[in-house]
């Protein structure tokens, strides 16, 4: 069984790591700490926070909080997220789960018509798309729970860039302006997020009082400054207003959910990666133990890289079929691990073609046999580290803020299934297992991961809605064969999801020769935008007594090491 060699190597893990300092497994410092993120403002507001004498988990907090007010349009306070956390003094792993959740009145086929089809719009925009926010609640278990620092203390950057106002960049313009129109169908997200009506010109101040506000009461209140009393009420008025079914209950019984990471070997590496709700440890530990069969680095190019696509395939194909909210499904975690399974789904991958995904099927069966959102990581010099991918799904989320609160909410809704095999948004299907129910969290792909050897550890992560989880797995690959950070972020990237059935890249993601010889395989390929993903990440490396960061080339974002 899979799992019972995931359980054997993190216990043999702890036992060198007992026999190595001959008594408990003593924290171990990192030489620097350091941050990276998407925005130069949160990596700034990060390393403030860990100057204060905050930990990573603080920094953490003001990372995602600043995130929150300068990303507008990738995460925010009307979203959620989850930060997979390692903490030095007693090696505790675990991912804090503020996933959005469906409100008590969604119901199944809320998103279709009177003849049953999927009504496009209505789980995208709008107060209707938008789950219960899950980050407040994440941000104040994180200080609560794991923080040295008051809250107050860690979201005083965010409250400072919400009042003063942050700067509008050439990037913030171009995607301000994708989604103008629909800014525009809701006043107090116009009137906050566009200047006069249009994309505002670049260095334009984006100021946000009220959002200083939430956040003061969140800082003064934890909880009760958000799920309770005046802006809960405020939030479900306007949200009623306009369409939406938020109820007080549904943020009063908001929860974040501790859940244990999926842990999982990739020859020496220890990768500690999201469970479900996400899709993304899974989807990750089947394709690279698929791929574990293989010796991808006596492969050619075009061999290795058609073996990485058919592997993306098969874990996505079990994605589609068997992956939700594990509170509401039974996700078969075991089953879908188990090393014969696996080995057997690594044998149906022929060398020489590509293997259609209709024939794969999407029932059961196989089984019984056998450009939005964000990231950040963090590393102190105690050895504490945070992965955080944050997200209001699309480009600033439903559009809609909630007037007087500042609060844009999310359209993480069309995460879930509006119906079987129906595409969503970033042209993933599901089944039951990600159906549509009342307190569900829709099935993620944000994948907060760590890359761990005796020597090394990764902290990493992306947006890119499916693609984040083949993002991560490139870079994974590309630690386990001795990368650098500033390798995993500008790798070339390519990605299969199993349906639609074609090798997404972007621009420059294959060679021209590349592209030939794996259409000579019966490849279907399809160049997607001309760059995806924005991937932050750090390496310490303990025998060099070193620390790396690096920010995606393709995005604004800044990595630093302060030592
Ligand atoms: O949770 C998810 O999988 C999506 N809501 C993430 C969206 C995303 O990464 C958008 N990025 N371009």
């Amino acid at each position: 069984m899979k799992e019972k060699r995931i359980t054997t190597t993190a216990v043999s893990w702890l036992f060198a790591c007992v026999l190595i300092s001959a008594g408990p497994c003593r924290a171990e410092g990192a030489p620097a700490h350091a941050v990276a993120s998407a925005h130069p403002l949160a990596t700034a507001a990060g390393v403030e926070i860990l100057q204060e004498g905050g930990n990573a988990f603080d920094a953490a907090v003001a990372v995602s909080a600043a995130l929150g007010v300068v990303e507008p349009f990738s995460s925010g306070f009307g979203g959620g997220g989850f930060w997979l956390v390692h903490r030095a003094a007693d090696g505790k792993q675990v991912m804090i789960d503020g996933r959005e959740t469906a409100p008590a009145l969604a119901h199944e086929r809320m998103y279709r018509d009177a003849q049953d089809n999927v009504i496009r719009d209505a789980s995208l925009k709008g107060p209707l798309a938008a789950g219960i926010p899950g980050m407040p609640a994440g941000l104040v278990h994180l200080a609560e729970e794991y923080g040295r620092l008051p809250l107050r203390q860690s979201l005083a950057p965010a409250i400072r860039y919400a009042e003063q106002g942050f700067k509008v960049t050439s990037r913030y313009h171009r995607l301000s302006a994708y989604v103008a129109d629909t800014l525009r169908q809701y006043p107090a997200a116009a009137g906050i997020f566009l200047q006069d009506g249009k994309p505002p010109r670049i260095g334009h101040l984006v100021r946000q009082e009220a959002l200083a506000k939430t956040i003061e009461a969140i800082a003064e209140k934890g909880l009760d400054g958000f799920y309770r009393g005046p802006i809960a009420e405020r939030m479900v008025r306007e949200a009623r207003k306009h369409g939406g079914i938020w109820s007080l209950q549904d943020l009063d019984a908001y929860r974040v959910v501790e859940r244990e990471p999926v842990v999982f070997s990739y020859r020496d590496t220890r990768i500690v990666s999201a469970p479900p709700p996400s899709s993304g440890g899974i989807v990750m530990a089947q394709a690279l133990s698929i791929l574990e069969q293989f010796d991808l680095n006596d492969m050619s190019n075009v061999q290795r890289k058609h073996h990485i696509i058919e592997a993306m395939r098969r874990a996505f194909r079990d994605r589609s079929v068997f992956l939700g909210d594990p509170d509401f499904v039974n996700v078969p975690t075991d089953r879908l691990l188990d090393e014969s399974y696996l080995e057997g789904l690594a044998l149906t991958i022929d060398a020489a073609n590509a293997t259609p995904s209709d024939i794969l099927g999407n029932g059961p069966t196989l089984l019984q046999v056998g450009t939005q959102t964000t990231h950040f990581s963090v590393l102190d010099k105690e050895g504490n580290r945070a992965a955080g991918t944050l997200s209001v799904n699309t480009l600033f989320g439903a559009c809609f803020v909630a007037e007087g609160t500042g609060v844009l909410f999310n359209n993480e809704m069309d995460d879930f299934s509006a119906k079987r095999n129906t595409p969503n948004a970033y042209g993933l299907i599901g089944d039951e297992a990600n159906a549509i129910a009342p307190g569900k969290r829709p099935l993620s792909s944000m994948t907060p991961t760590f890359l761990e050897t005796p020597d090394r550890v990764g902290i990493v992560g992306t947006p890119g809605g499916s693609r984040i989880i083949s993002m991560v797995m490139l870079a994974a690959l590309d630690f386990a064969d001795g990368g650098l950070p500033q390798s995993w972020v500008s790798l070339r990237r390519f990605h299969h999801q199993y349906q639609p059935d074609q090798v997404q890249f972007e621009l420059h993601g294959l060679t021209k020769f590349e592209r030939q010889r794996l259409a000579g395989m019966g490849h279907e390929l399809r160049e997607i935008s001309r760059r995806y993903g924005n991937m932050q990440a750090i390496l310490w490396d303990k025998t060099e007594d070193r620390v790396y960061s690096a920010s995606d080339p393709r995005g604004e974002g800044q990595a630093v090491v302060v030592e």
